[in-house]
């Protein structure tokens, strides 16, 4: 994420980077301080400074994707415009978030904005906003005509979400996937970091499940990794949902 081409193009280049593929270039944050300063779903404003933006990271030779959003009020949508100059910019991809910057993470994506993006492009076109379900994934496809969807919250909520979408069969249940969580994060954060990132995580796996409130308050109190390991244990070893 950024909004200076220059830090954009040098950014992409550098050492930093070189070991990835992709730059993804984040054109969608709604969130005040990132909108404020130019970054992020801002960019829906200004078309130039994004598709130099593009031009920028191009020049790393990467393959470069473009996430935005559909427009920034609801009453001026720009997602055909937007995707047309992502890809008269050089991406290769991009992922259209069917929600206006003021919508935040509220209220129904505009599929037909998602669909007049697609029409508009010949590169893969990928949509994201509001899927808490397979058919709302399937929904997403037969309305937009796009050519896969991205899931963000209910990924966390229901990790097994891409599995069922793939038809490929996963052998892990959710304590095993969160305990494996807390031992990969462990690994490269500290233990304050690794505690609160497991709490958010764990309470979103928590969604939807009812009795959840005295574990919830017990999952909150701990306060190092043995006592976050063995409440984590009652919660999705002993109770499985
Ligand atoms: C807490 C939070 C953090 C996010 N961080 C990023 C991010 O770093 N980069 C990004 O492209 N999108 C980010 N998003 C946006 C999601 O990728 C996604 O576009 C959005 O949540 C809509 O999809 P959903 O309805 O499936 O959650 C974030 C969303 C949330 C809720």
């Amino acid at each position: 994420m950024g909004c200076d081409p220059r830090v954009m193009e040098k950014m992409s280049k550098s050492d930093y980077l070189a070991r990835f593929d992709i730059i993804d270039i984040n054109m969608g944050c709604p969130v005040p301080n990132v909108f404020k300063s130019g970054n992020g779903s801002a960019l829906l404003g200004d078309l130039k400074k994004a598709s130099a933006i593009i031009k920028g990271c191009k020049k790393s030779g990467k393959a470069v994707t473009v996430k935005f959003r559909v427009g920034i009020k609801e009453d001026a949508m720009i997602s055909g415009e937007f995707a047309k100059m992502c890809e008269d910019s050089g991406a290769d991809m991009i992922t259209v978030h069917g929600r206006s910057r003021n919508m935040m993470y509220q209220g129904t994506p505009y599929f037909d904005q998602i669909e007049q993006a697609k029409s508009v492009v010949g590169i893969p076109v990928i949509a994201n906003g509001g899927i808490f379900s397979k058919d709302d994934a399937d929904k997403m496809m037969n309305l937009t005509g796009a050519d896969g969807v991205m899931i963000a919250r209910y990924g966390l909520q229901n990790p097994f979400i891409f599995s069922e979408l793939t038809n490929k069969e996963i052998k892990k249940n959710k304590y095993t996937i969160i305990s494996e969580q807390i031992d990969l994060t462990a690994k490269y954060y500290d233990e304050t970091y690794t505690i609160s990132y497991i709490k958010k995580l764990a309470s979103y796996c928590m969604k939807k499940r009812k009795g959840t409130k005295q574990f919830k308050t017990e999952l909150f109190r701990c306060g190092n990794i043995t006592e976050l390991k063995d409440i984590i244990k009652k919660i999705f070893y002993e109770q499985e949902d």
